[in-house]
């Protein structure tokens, strides 16, 4: 076959890969189509077949002979995710020491084939990520969205070869998971999306245990961990409609439809108050396997606590200054509430002046500094700060029917923000990763939220996959012209106007 004229940087790719050549020819999958795998790997391969066979729309067969087309080899001297991939005329070999390194090369050959269609310059990749956690968080409260949805967000983020599915299920508007023997939670909290903007639908929006179980296996497949997260003890407005006695004044509550930052917040000097949160945790744990849970702890206003009888004496019984003191040991009681069932927590990042145990880990929203801080006040940090285009909720550039709030994040803006910088290297050593983050007030539908998310969370996961050395601006914009193939061809709605 003639060689590909024409050839972009890196093959198109996003993120960038660490080593990337071009062979001379190219590769172009002729019938039969076959995928063998070494044991370990069974599982990648059965996730290859299918989005092989729908990125070259050609059929793909799972076999068990070394010579079949694709070929997925386990070594033992590879980093954990890392891997190697060459293709050439003949079919790709791909070489992985663990199961998440196979699914990362076959992931590439999925996004060459999208990007090429079909029709791939043969190439040699050598790739391993630079963090660990390469995330998004998802709000599903502000508004609701389907769980295929869902699934669909989760697949687009596993091609960028982000890890950490962040799942915002509570908040002032809503309450979306299901607790049993409460079945007034989802009756009376898990109230319809923006209801001055979308009309009012028959059914309460929640996640039932099959939409969760759903999810988090397809999450599973991609090897992509789901992080729950349960807020507490401020916003809340949700869970107090149908408990208004978890509140300081016990009066009405009505699940919110603006949003913001209100006064009142669980009480804590509520012994009920922690009796729900065990109960709740403790179907958080049977439901989400992984490691870490949210229990959010940002934006905790404390005038309820100052004035309310049952907090004054909490604070009297536990030698609490003041109400500010109040917050941390509510935050010290969230955390043990995880770790006594085995769970890492995980807090935004005004938990770390409330001499939070170190064992929790900091997302850093408000800042990169606040992040700093809590690296050198000893806690793992997952970098996501809205001043630095973390947050994509903001409008991609500053003209006035663009949509968006709060802000102008472009996409270079989300490129440009490298989590190491400014720090030392003991601080540098606690950055666990970072992440994107899709707060939906204004994002009435799944297209919204990929319209935001495309292509500043591209960018990001860059940022969380390749080495700092290796990533500049103008690669990203060459290669970006490809991507949007590999989006374009998945029917993205992603966002095509100026990057800066
Ligand atoms: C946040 O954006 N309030 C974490
Ligand atoms: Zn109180």
């Amino acid at each position: 076959m003639p060689p590909i004229r024409n050839t972009p940087p890196d093959g198109g790719l996003v993120p960038r890969p660490r080593v990337f050549e071009y062979c001379p020819d190219s590769y172009h999958p002729k019938l039969p189509f076959d995928i063998s795998a070494d044991p370990p790997f069974a599982a990648e391969a059965a996730w290859a077949a299918e989005a092989l066979s729908a990125a070259f729309t050609l059929p793909v067969v799972v076999v068990e002979d070394r010579r079949a087309a694709i070929r997925v080899r386990y070594v033992a001297d590879l980093e954990p995710e890392g891997y190697r991939l060459a293709l050439r005329p003949s079919g790709a070999r791909i070489a992985a020491s663990s199961s998440a390194g196979a699914f990362y090369g076959l992931q590439t050959l999925r996004a060459l084939a999208l990007i090429w269609e079909g029709r791939i310059p043969c190439c040699i990749i050598e790739d391993a990520p630079r963090f660990g956690w390469r995330g998004f968080m998802l709000d599903t409260v502000r508004n609701f969205f389907e769980p295929a949805f869902i699934k669909r967000l989760i697949d687009l983020a596993a091609l960028h070869k982000l890890n950490r599915f962040h799942w915002h299920l509570t908040d002032d508007q809503g309450w979306r998971l299901p607790i049993p023997g409460r079945p007034e939670l989802v009756q009376n909290s898990a109230r319809k999306v923006d209801r001055r903007y979308v009309p009012p639908l028959e059914r309460t929006l929640y996640y039932d245990e099959d939409a969760i179980q759903d999810i988090l296996a397809h999450a599973a497949q991609r090897h992509v961990t789901v992080i729950p997260e349960i807020e507490m003890p401020g916003h809340v407005l949700a869970l107090l409609s149908s408990h208004p006695e978890f509140s300081c004044i016990g009066s009405r509550f009505e699940p919110e439809d603006r949003f913001g930052i209100y006064a009142d917040v669980l009480c804590a000097g509520n012994d009920d108050v922690f009796m729900f949160l065990e109960e709740v945790m403790d179907e958080v744990v049977r439901l989400f396997p992984g490691l870490y849970v949210h229990f959010g702890g940002d934006e905790v206003p404390t005038e309820r606590w100052a004035l309310c009888p049952r907090c004054r004496k909490r604070m009297a019984d536990e030698g609490l200054p003041d109400a500010a003191a109040l917050q941390g040991w509510f935050t010290r009681q969230a955390a043990g509430i995880l770790r006594r069932r085995g769970r890492r927590p995980v807090g935004w990042d005004e938990i770390v002046q409330s001499a939070t145990p170190k064992d929790a880990i900091v997302m850093a929203w408000r800042s990169a500094e606040r992040g700093r801080e809590a690296a050198e006040a000893g806690h793992d940090v997952v970098m996501c700060p809205g001043s630095r285009a973390c947050y994509l909720d903001h409008k991609h550039r500053d003209v006035p029917d663009e949509p968006g709030h709060l802000g102008v994040s472009t996409v270079k803006d989300s490129y440009l923000f490298d989590p190491l910088e400014n720090l030392s290297e003991n601080q540098k050593s606690r950055i666990l990763g970072m992440q994107g983050n899709l707060w939906t007030e204004i994002m009435y539908f799944g297209r919204h939220v990929e319209y935001m998310a495309f292509p500043r969370l591209s960018a990001l996961a860059e940022t969380a996959w390749t080495p700092g050395e290796l990533r500049s601006f103008d690669g990203f914009s060459a290669r970006l012209r490809w991507w949007g193939k590999a989006l374009d061809s998945l029917d993205v709605a992603r966002y095509r106007g100026p990057l800066e």
